[in-house]
């Protein structure tokens, strides 16, 4: 029987809380809800000192969809894991995963709804990650801008990411996605747009595009619309794909970075 809810600690208005709960014994189903809930409201939510073997890993990550090891991923299974994958900085490496503000998997027809870091080693200083909340960065549109994204469609590629990779692999097909996009759950609205992926407007050139995507990137950047996690061993991070951008900062060089990753698949929210 639930006596209490879960101690939640909003960072700001716009992005990421912190939840205190011990995430390696099993726990009742309002509990779980109530995570996906602050997911739902904060974007991104972190989990501090969590001592977890990859099994209880997983088995917490079962809780939010089916979890999954995208296959067209520069990051490596961990040991062969159908579940983990395994994001790694060595010390002699100068260049990072992730380092540009993006969201995973935009370039996808269905994007994957949820991803999770777990910190396996972590760095003296530095390799923070950043989170920017589009919900907030849409509130805070003026009503014109607003009315003129609304219904628009923008086109989402990892042509561009692609190039940078020496897999030889080619680029997906572009997608299409709503430049405005409601939240199944309350309905509230987010901006869907990313540096890493959108490319342009539907319906608009490349050219005509760009002064309104500029904006748009520029706009999403301002202070108040993001957190920054600062990591510690055991530090978890578990977000929503879908509403919020993230940053992995490279300015750590010479230390080893280890994050195990899991990508929960859920009902696509467009
Ligand atoms: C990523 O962008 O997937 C990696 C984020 C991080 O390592 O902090």
């Amino acid at each position: 029987m639930r006596k209490n809810g879960l101690a939640i600690h909003p960072l700001n208005d716009s992005v990421g809380a912190e939840i205190d709960l011990d995430l390696s014994t099993p726990h009742e189903d309002w509990v779980y809800r109530e995570i996906r809930q602050a997911i739902d409201a904060h974007g991104v939510v972190f989990f501090r000192d969590q001592n977890l073997d990859s099994e209880q890993y997983a088995t917490f990550a079962r809780h939010f969809g089916k979890t999954i090891v995208p296959t067209s991923d520069i990051i490596p299974a961990f040991n062969g894991s159908s579940e983990i994958a395994e994001v790694r900085k060595e010390p002699e490496q100068t260049r990072n995963i992730g380092g540009s503000w993006h969201t995973d998997q935009a370039f996808r027809p269905a994007p994957y709804w949820g991803t999770m870091l777990l910190a396996r080693e972590v760095p003296d200083y530095g390799g923070d990650t950043l989170f920017i909340g589009m919900a907030a960065v849409y509130e805070a549109l003026s009503d014109g801008l607003k009315q003129t994204l609304d219904g628009l469609r923008a086109v989402h590629s990892n042509a561009r990411v692609q190039a940078k990779m020496t897999d030889g692999k080619p680029a997906q097909p572009d997608v299409t996605h709503p430049v405005v996009a409601r939240h199944p759950g309350d309905g509230h609205r987010f901006l869907y747009v990313n540096p890493a992926y959108t490319v342009r407007f539907d319906g608009w050139s490349e050219q005509e595009s760009q002064g309104l995507l500029d904006y748009l990137f520029r706009f999403a950047q301002r202070p108040e619309f993001a957190c920054r996690f600062r990591w510690r061993e055991g530090s978890l991070a578990f977000w929503d794909n879908y509403q919020t951008w993230h940053y992995a900062t490279n300015d750590y060089q010479g230390e080893r970075r280890v994050m195990h990753r899991i990508v929960v698949e859920s009902d696509p929210f467009f």
